[in-house]
């Protein structure tokens, strides 16, 4: 039995995605801009990446996926290492966060990777209905909001096909924050080492704390059958 509970499905993201993309080809056309011109060529990429994702994919959830203990240890060994090389502000062009690879950190993987193998991995191909030997993970980072630093993350779209979030501290060392789905309306405040799961398309925000500090796990997941790298919204 695969645990996790259903946030939210009203099958619109990918849906509403594919028609915007269509209309604008259908603009350019009318224009006589056509294959050669490279808006029309990313368009008529991102549209046929669109066309390969399943209703089942814009559903978003809630899963168990670490212990109490597993969090404290997460956040232990980020510390630890953020104590040698401090929290990196580069790591993502657009929307930085104050953050620590995860494959960097001294020993976290040889526990953890396991660990999303055996809960995550099955829950994505369950839920999602993606085959679990085409997965794999883009990008693995811990997090650290903290007042006096980044407090949080302002709305952004993430580039992966899949992004899963965690609290990986108390809710009760800091005041505030939470992870809130902009593109429908509901914040989101799961105790520590519950994930919500969702399209990285779907807009959200990291909610400012008022106090204290926030620390997250942040996964970002592809396919081999989707091109999600062409998402991405052109201008
Ligand atoms: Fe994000």
């Amino acid at each position: 039995m695969i645990a996790g509970e259903q946030y939210h499905h009203d099958h619109t993201l990918f849906a509403r995605e594919r028609n915007d993309t269509r209309v604008l080809l259908w603009r350019l056309k009318r224009l006589a801009i056509t294959e050669s011109n490279r808006k029309h060529r990313f368009l008529q990429r991102k549209l046929a990446a669109l066309e390969q994702v399943t209703p089942s994919m814009d559903a978003i959830y809630r899963l168990p996926l670490l212990t109490p203990a597993q969090c404290a240890r997460v956040v232990a060994a980020a510390d630890a290492w953020a104590a040698n090389v401090g929290w990196s502000r580069e790591r993502h062009a657009n929307f930085p966060t104050n953050d620590l690879q995860a494959t960097a950190i001294p020993g976290l993987m040889d526990w953890l990777g396991p660990r999303l193998a055996d809960v995550l991995l099955p829950f994505v191909e369950a839920r999602f209905g993606l085959d679990i030997g085409g997965l794999y993970l883009v990008d693995l980072f811990v997090v650290s909001y903290e007042v006096g630093g980044q407090r949080g993350l302002e709305a952004h779209e993430d580039s992966s096909l899949l992004t899963f979030s965690c609290l990986l501290n108390a809710a009760s060392e800091f005041r505030g924050g939470g992870l809130y789905l902009s593109a429908i309306d509901q914040r989101i405040a799961l105790p520590p080492g519950e994930a919500v799961v969702h399209a990285g398309k779907w807009l959200h925000q990291g909610l400012p704390i008022e106090s204290g500090r926030r620390v997250i796990l942040v996964g970002f997941l592809g396919h081999r059958s989707v091109d999600h790298e062409a998402f991405a919204d052109v201008d």
